[in-house]
């Protein structure tokens, strides 16, 4: 009788001399060596796509727009940094240009101070921002606001104040440079959403409406820009661990000012400014960069939306009981 143990050697060496005796491993190989190739050809497409690229970053004074200002100036773009806070700007500016970490030539940025709630303010700010380089390459809408709160608590201005910041004033500086990139035929708007912009989570009612709104708007930008070679790239990440949830208002407006432990807990926003730089260089339409339970819970929406329904009712019931008790 044939133990298991030199059965299953015997397996290994058929296997092996398959692999050795006939064409699939030269197949293999040469597999390989595309793979190695694509990657290293896209990679070098990259570099070469973002280096000197006139990039704007919105909300640059913190969190994931702090981390995308200083991967995107490392790799040689030629920045137009975006917030209210003209210091922390300035700040950064002077952080920027004192590092030392990289090899390609890199650019002094400049600065543009302006409020996305003010609409007036955006369409002054965006011919401040075409003075700077005479054109833009990259519009990077990354900063948001966002929100905790009971839907019958929240005023309607609350509702009215995220929906400016992360819908109304993206979309405003978004149409107010597309002429110039349509122009050119050239240009690549970029939306930073949220996973709540597939799925919404009992409790950011207002947030989870702006970030569906934000993703439905630049869907359809993506399609209407196609004729003039525009890139559109909405991307969705999961938890980061930056100042969003200190930040956030609540159903009354104030600041909510608690570190949320799902926050605290996200990646890192060195991590995601990376992932960002990659989706952008890469040209990538739709990006989700989140764990696997968030990425399995959007398919859930789509694929059982009664069980996620039930999910989202179970949440609620809990957050609502932990606030009470
Ligand atoms: N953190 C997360 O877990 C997470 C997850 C998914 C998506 N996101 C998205 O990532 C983006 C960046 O957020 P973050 O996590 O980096 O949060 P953050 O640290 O609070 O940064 C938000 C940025 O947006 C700016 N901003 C807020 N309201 C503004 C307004 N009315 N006008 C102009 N700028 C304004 C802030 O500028 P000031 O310094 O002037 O306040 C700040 O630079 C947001 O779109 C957010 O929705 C975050």
């Amino acid at each position: 009788m044939v133990s298991q143990a030199s059965r299953k050697n015997l397996l290994k060496v058929r296997v092996m001399d398959f692999i050795t005796s006939t064409a699939v491993l030269p197949l293999l190989l040469g597999c390989l060596g595309i793979f190695g190739l694509v990657q290293l050809l896209q990679w070098i497409r990259m570099k070469a796509y973002l280096r000197k690229a006139v990039v704007v970053i919105t909300g640059a004074t913190s969190g994931l727009g702090k981390e995308c200002a200083k991967v995107f100036y490392a790799a040689g773009a030629k920045l137009v940094l975006c917030g209210r806070n003209g210091e922390a700007l300035e700040e950064l500016t002077r952080e920027l240009t004192t590092s030392s970490a990289t090899k390609v030539q890199t650019h002094k940025p400049y600065t543009v101070t302006f409020d996305l709630e003010d609409p007036g303010a955006i369409v002054a700010a965006a011919a401040e921002i075409l003075q700077c380089f005479g054109h833009v390459d990259i519009l990077v809408n990354n900063a948001g606001i966002s929100y905790r709160g009971a839907i019958m608590d929240t005023t309607l201005d609350v509702d009215k104040r995220v929906m400016e910041t992360n819908y109304f004033g993206p979309v405003a500086l978004t149409k107010a440079l597309l002429p110039s990139m349509i122009r050119r035929r050239q240009g690549h708007v970029v939306a930073v959403s949220s996973v709540q912009g597939k799925i919404s989570v009992p409790f950011r009612s207002a947030y989870a409406a702006s970030k569906h709104a934000t993703q439905a708007f630049f869907d359809c930008l993506r399609a209407e820009m196609e004729q003039y070679e525009i890139e559109v790239t909405v991307i969705s990440p999961g938890y980061i661990h930056t100042n969003l949830s200190l930040n956030a208002i609540t159903a009354d407006g104030s600041r909510y000012g608690v570190m949320d432990k799902t926050t605290a807990q996200g990646r890192s926003p060195v991590e995601v400014a990376q992932n960002v730089l990659a989706a952008v260089g890469k040209k990538k339409k739709d990006v989700i960069l989140a764990d696997l339970l968030p990425s399995l819970a959007i398919y859930l929406r789509t694929l059982a939306p009664g069980l996620f329904f039930s999910l989202m009712a179970s949440r609620a019931r809990k957050e609502r009981k932990a606030k009470n008790s």
